[in-house]
């Protein structure tokens, strides 16, 4: 069993998610939202954030792959599972678990623009702002966390421990190698 620590319990979870909630449903008043989840990772968050939504919203997801052999991500990403909703006009807000390089967000960010939305914002559970490779900034964030690998709230190491309640730390550091375990 790898050794891990709890750094975010579900307590302040809890907490934090219904004030991002409060701030979005402010933003937002009296228009309807798309909130599109990124598979697998942000199931979790996007179910606990749409229940404390005081919105009208619909919801879709997509799937994002990046290219590359064994466990070196080349950086380049491909959608593998699109979005089923036409998003021309709509207000879009893209839910993700964690920012991490930048890569996938600023890809899917690009894409999603070129299909004309009204307005298209992101909100992330997570950000990891040491380990940016490319530039990006979400529009809500959750918590601020430091270069540790997570798991548990939907976050995965190799598909395990997804459904943790709190946000742990994998503390076997030689179980992690740079891009090992990140399955998005
Ligand atoms: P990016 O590096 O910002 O493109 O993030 C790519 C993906 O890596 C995210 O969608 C996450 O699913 C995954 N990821 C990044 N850091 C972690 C982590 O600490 N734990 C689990 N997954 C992670």
């Amino acid at each position: 069993m790898i050794k891990k620590e709890i750094l975010i319990t579900s307590a302040a979870i809890d907490r934090r998610v219904a004030e991002i909630a409060d701030v979005i449903s402010r933003d937002y008043e009296g228009k309807e939202v798309l909130l599109i989840g990124i598979l697998k990772g942000a199931f979790v968050f996007m179910a606990d954030l749409i229940r404390k939504l005081h919105l009208s919203c619909k919801v879709d997801f997509v799937r994002l792959a990046s290219y590359g052999t064994g466990t070196v991500s080349s950086g380049k990403i491909m959608i593998t599972k699109d979005i089923e909703t036409p998003i021309k006009g709509k207000n879009v807000l893209i839910v993700e678990d964690i920012v991490d390089t930048g890569l996938t967000l600023s890809f899917l960010v690009e894409k999603l623009k070129e299909r004309d939305p009204h307005s298209l914002k992101v909100c992330v559970f997570l950000d990891k702002k040491e380990r940016r490779k490319t530039p990006f900034e979400a529009d809500y964030i959750g918590f601020d966390i430091p270069d540790r690998f997570v798991v548990g709230y939907g976050l995965d190491f190799n598909e395990m421990y997804r459904f943790l309640p709190d946000i742990c730390e994998i503390k076997d550091s030689q179980e992690i190698g740079e891009e090992n375990g990140r399955s998005m």
